[in-house]
C-alpha cells in the first residue's frame, strides 16, 4: 500500500466538545481504483478533494454504494474496529447488486486498520464518542450509457463523531411511499434508497416526526426499518424484530443485540409483525418498549407512534429498558470495558 503523509494536519480543528456527526474529516483517505479488470494498488493520502469527469456514469445512473462503521478509543489509548468483517461482507453483497466488482476483503480490511492507524489522533477519547468510517466504492467511467461502468473507485474517509440523536424519537408509521421493495435494493447500501427516503422523512418531519417507520411496499402493513435503523419491539417480555429480507438492510448492530439478547436468555422472536399488532399489543399494554438500532446512534429509543390509527406514547423503562441494556452491552465490548465472548472487537493500535 502507498501511504503519502500530509505535511497540513487539519488536527487543531478537531474540538472533542463540539463534534456535529460527519461534518469533519479527518487528515487521510484511502483510496483504490477498479480499471482493466483488476483493482489496483491502494493508497493512502491526504484528504482533499479529487477530479471526476461530469459524465461518470456514477452522476447519472446511480452505481454508488457504502459502508459504515467506528473506531473506538479504551482507557488504555487502544483503538478497536467493531466487527468489521461484517461491513466487508456487506458492501460486496451491495456491490453485488449493482453490478460493481467485488472488493477484496484484503484491501477493506488492511485499509481500514492501516488508514485508522495512521488517523489514530482523530478518534475520540470520550466514552460514546468514536470515529466514524465511511468506505464507499463508486462507478468512474465517463460514458452516458445505461450500463455497468468499467472502472470504480473505493475509497474511506473518516469522520470523528459524537451522539447521533440527542433524545428518544417520535416515529410516524408510512402509509404511501417505501424505501423497498420484493426484489428491489432494499438489502444493500445503495445510495439511492438514501436518496428515495429524502422525501417522505422531510414531510414526517414537517408533521412534527423525526422518522419515518417503513413498511412493506406491498401492504404497508408490516413494519420493516425505522429511518435509517432497524427496528425491536417489546412484547411484554419478549423482543421482536421483523426478519433480514431482500427489503431489510442486515444491520451489524441487530445481529449484535440478537447474539446478546440469546446470551442473557431475553426472548427473541425474528418475524413479521403488523401495525395492527402493536395497535392490539399497546390496547393490551404488552407493547413496552420500541427502539431503533444502528452503527451511528447504536440504540436509539423510540417514545412515540404515530398512523394508521396509532397514537402511541411509551414511557422511559429505565433501568427495566432492555434497549437501555443492550446498548450499554454493546458499547461495553466497542470500547473494550468489557469481555469479548464473540470475538468482536479487532484491535487496530
Ligand atoms: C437502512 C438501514 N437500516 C439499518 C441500518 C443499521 O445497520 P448497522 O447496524 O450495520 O449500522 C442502517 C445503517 O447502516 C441503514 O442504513
Amino acid at each position: 500500500m502507498k501511504i503519502t503523509k500530509t505535511q497540513h494536519s487539519r488536527i487543531t480543528a478537531f474540538d472533542e466538545d463540539s463534534i456535529p456527526f460527519g461534518h469533519l474529516f479527518s487528515d487521510h483517505m484511502l483510496v483504490c481504483d477498479y480499471a482493466s479488470e483488476a483493482w489496483q494498488r491502494p493508497e493512502i493520502k491526504p484528504y482533499g478533494s479529487w477530479y471526476m469527469a461530469p459524465s461518470s456514469s456514477v452522476f447519472h445512473y446511480g452505481q454508488a454504494v457504502f459502508e459504515g462503521l467506528k473506531a473506538y478509543r479504551d482507557a488504555r489509548d487502544s483503538i478497536f474496529l467493531f466487527r468489521p468483517d461484517e461491513n466487508a461482507k456487506r458492501l460486496n453483497r451491495s456491490a453485488e447488486r449493482l453490478q460493481m466488482p467485488v472488493l477484496p476483503t484484503e484491501i477493506f480490511m488492511e485499509g481500514l486498520k492501516t488508514l485508522v492507524k495512521l488517523d489514530s489522533d482523530w478518534v475520540p477519547r470520550r466514552f460514546g464518542h468514536s470515529l466514524y468510517i465511511r468506505p464507499f466504492l463508486i462507478a468512474t467511467q465517463e460514458e452516458l450509457r445505461a450500463k455497468p461502468s468499467k472502472t470504480y473507485r473505493f475509497c474511506v474517509v473518516c469522520s470523528p463523531v459524537g451522539a447521533y440523536y440527542e433524545k428518544p424519537l417520535k416515529v410516524v408509521i408510512e402509509q404511501k411511499y417505501s424505501r423497498a421493495a420484493s426484489g428491489g435494493t432494499g438489502y444493500a447500501k445503495a445510495a439511492g434508497n438514501y436518496a428515495g427516503a429524502l422525501y417522505p422523512t422531510a414531510l414526517a418531519i414537517k408533521e412534527g416526526y423525526d422518522q419515518v417507520v417503513w413498511t412493506d411496499a406491498a401492504s404497508h402493513g408490516y413494519v420493516e426499518e425505522a429511518g435509517t435503523m432497524n427496528v425491536f419491539f417489546r412484547l411484554g417480555d419478549t423482543l421482536v424484530t421483523p426478519p433480514a429480507s431482500d427489503r431489510i438492510l442486515d444491520g451489524v448492530t441487530r445481529k449484535s443485540i440478537i447474539a446478546l439478547a440469546e446470551r442473557e436468555g431475553i426472548q427473541l422472536e425474528q418475524r413479521l409483525i403488523s401495525s395492527d399488532e402493536i395497535a392490539a399489543a399497546h390496547r393490551e399494554g404488552r407493547l413496552r418498549e420500541v427502539f431503533g438500532c444502528g452503527t451511528a446512534a447504536v440504540v436509539s429509543p423510540i417514545s412515540a407512534l404515530h398512523g394508521k390509527g396509532l397514537d402511541i406514547r411509551l414511557p422511559d423503562l429505565g433501568r427495566q429498558s432492555y434497549g437501555k441494556c443492550m446498548k450499554e452491552k454493546i458499547l461495553d465490548i466497542q470500547y473494550n470495558r468489557a469481555a469479548d465472548p464473540f470475538g468482536w472487537r479487532l484491535r487496530v493500535v
